[in-house]
């Protein structure tokens, strides 16, 4: 993948990881960054290399316009991720559906509304879904979360060969946990939730620097 003369585009581009990733592609040379956002009025554009973009992206009209005004996009980074089911016994219908809408379904409409683009890009494209670990073993406090981490993995992994014919290459990022606001969300209490698992599997219940040690809590290495 390169990033220097691309022009990219971040989905849920005003926060955590999404704001991160936009200055990063700058910095790493990238021509322009549509910054992409439910809310245009809170994306902070630093460099005159970033348009800002609005885009919910379970809306297929606000995709339609997204595609029109970004249609020379090479890298497209599918960022926007939902966390709003935890137990899947406990958590209702409504919010199970909330993280499938953006975290599967939004997350395919985008790749197929951007394919013509995409496919026009001289030299190939690149297409990057921020997944999960979650989308290979699932963590129980965050089952609904998981779940639909796996399934958009799956969609990851059957789109992959067809965008590759295509010359256009998919990427599966799979984070451990990050210090954004998911992690801050007390009451929701996810750091908590992960000491908590991590003392019952014996290894003590406390964060350290890196992930390695943190996650993935031990029986996800049998
Ligand atoms: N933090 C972690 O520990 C962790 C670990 C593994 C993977 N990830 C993944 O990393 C990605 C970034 O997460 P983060 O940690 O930066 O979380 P975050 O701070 O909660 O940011 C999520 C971003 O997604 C946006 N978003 C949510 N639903 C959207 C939709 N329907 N349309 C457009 N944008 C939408 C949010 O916009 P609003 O501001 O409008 O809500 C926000 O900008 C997500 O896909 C997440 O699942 C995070």
């Amino acid at each position: 993948m390169k990033i220097e003369g691309s022009i990219a585009l971040v989905t849920g581009a005003n926060r955590g990881l999404g704001k991160a990733l936009v200055s990063a592609l700058v910095e790493a040379g990238a021509a322009k960054v549509y910054a992409a956002a439910r809310d245009e009025r809170k994306l902070s554009a630093d460099s005159s290399r970033v348009v800002p973009l609005a885009l919910d992206t379970t809306k297929p009209e606000q995709i339609a316009a997204a595609v029109r005004k970004a249609n020379d996009v090479t890298l497209l980074i599918n960022n926007a991720g939902a966390l709003t089911s935890y137990d899947v016994l406990a958590t209702s219908q409504a919010d199970f559906d909330a993280d499938f809408r953006t975290n599967v379904h939004g997350t395919l409409a985008v790749i197929k509304a951007f394919l013509p683009v995409l496919e026009r890009a001289p030299g190939g494209a690149t297409i990057v879904n921020v997944l999960s670990l979650t989308s290979l073993a699932s963590f129980p406090a965050l089952g609904g979360y998981s779940a639909s981490k796996a399934a958009a993995y799956s969609v990851t992994q059957a789109l992959r060969p067809q965008l590759k014919a295509k010359h256009i290459d998919l990427l599966a990022v799979l984070p451990g946990p990050i210090d954004t606001r998911p992690l801050e969300q007390e009451p929701q209490g996810i750091r908590a939730r992960f000491r908590e698992l991590l003392t019952r599997e014996g290894r003590g219940g406390q964060e350290s620097s890196g992930t390695d040690e943190f996650w993935p809590p031990r029986r996800f290495h049998k």
